[in-house]
């Protein structure tokens, strides 16, 4: 069964589907990429672009050539290797998910197997159920929603449960069952390079003769969202405190922005070590500190993240050898790179220490 829309999306693909890594068939079963790597992939990409995740998705499969192997790993070292993705509770997720695989004995193989692991969402177990296993699923994300929206020239949000329900039943109508695998792939492949977001190439496009969106000139408006997403503002203190032989972090909570990722000192902690009782009075910036040990200012950075506009104010206190700080440990420079960190902070860390060293 097949329409149209999937019977030009695939000869488009046989043309111009990327050829990425986790696409290449297993050596067991010739036909098929192996299950575990499709996993790996479609979680490393549920965030992030192909250019980026492809470097991670192949460090991964390198360190961890199966699913055993990343169970056996411990959380810090999955963490350490995601580091710079973001998102990291997918990192965290994965591994547990790994554990819950090694543990069973088999890979999960039907959708709702799949659906039942942790970070496994809808788009995600049809994702690995049609690409791994044949599957008759259709996956939607945000490429389907711009695909679909604009060749049917459909203006209904989709972010709300109407939305969703309309996109997923067309979706599955229009996947061609001879082969789910190759649909979703050229649906995803259409969507990121040729039915993009901002300036798609309509005038190359071979879906353009049946295309409302085109015939009435709503490309740049759908699909439609009915809310903005909101962004909120944060502002964090840092202060990279350190002696000569290292620095102090600390694994920040279970939960929130974060988690388990390694940090900075903030003020509390540096106020502390310079005066005990100042804890409750802290100024709202580093400069105007009147302690003579007050901080050095590092400057102020800007971090963006999808629900989060952060600004970090930074500073640098060098204290002596075996100092103690309460609630943070000492890391030397050579430990630095066993412990994930945000890049925020990753960034903040090496400005300092190429200016330093130079
Ligand atoms: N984005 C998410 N999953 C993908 C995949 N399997 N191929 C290309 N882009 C993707």
């Amino acid at each position: 069964m097949s329409t149209p829309l999937s019977n030009t999306l695939a000869l488009w693909y046989a043309e111009h589907g990327r050829d990425l890594p986790w696409r290449q068939p297993s050596e067991i079963c010739d036909q098929r990429p192996d299950a575990y790597r499709v996993w790996l992939s479609e979680i490393i990409l549920q965030q992030t672009t192909v250019r980026q995740g492809t470097a991670y998705y192949l460090r991964f499969v390198q360190r961890w050539p199966s699913v055993s192997d990343l169970a056996a790993a411990s959380e810090d070292e999955v963490l350490r290797e995601w580091q710079g993705l973001g998102y990291y509770s997918r990192a965290r997720n994965l591994h547990r998910a790994a554990q819950l695989i090694a543990q069973s004995g088999s890979f999960p193989s039907t959708y709702a197997e799949l659906r039942a692991l942790p970070g496994v969402g809808p788009y995600t177990a049809a994702a690995i159920a049609s690409i791994a296993y044949g599957l008759p699923h259709a996956v939607v994300d945000g490429n389907v929603y711009r695909v679909l929206s604009r060749y049917y020239g459909i203006d209904t949000p989709i972010d709300t449960p109407e939305g969703r329900r309309l996109f997923a039943q067309l979706a599955q109508e229009e996947l061609d069952l001879h082969d789910p695998a190759r649909h979703n792939q050229a649906l995803m492949d259409f969507g990121a390079t040729q039915c993009t977001p901002h300036s798609p190439r309509c005038e190359s496009c071979p879906l353009s003769s049946g295309c409302q969106a085109l015939a009435a000139g709503h490309v740049d408006i759908l699909p439609v969202k009915a809310r903005r997403t909101q962004v909120q503002q944060l502002t964090l203190h840092y202060v990279l405190v350190h002696t000569p032989s290292g620095l102090y972090l600390r694994q920040r909570p279970q939960r929130g922005i974060w988690a388990r990722l390694w940090e900075l000192p903030t003020f509390d902690a540096v106020s502390t070590l310079l005066s005990p009782r100042s804890v409750r009075s802290l100024p709202e910036s580093p400069s105007v500190w009147s302690l003579p040990e007050s901080p050095a200012d590092l400057g102020t950075y800007h971090h963006q993240l999808t629900h989060r506009a952060i600004t970090c104010h930074a500073s640098v206190l060098a204290v002596p050898e075996g100092t103690q700080v309460a609630d943070y440990i000492h890391i030397s420079w050579e430990e630095l790179d066993d412990y994930a960190l945000p890049r925020l902070i990753l960034n903040i860390i090496a400005q300092w220490r190429n200016k330093h060293s130079a």
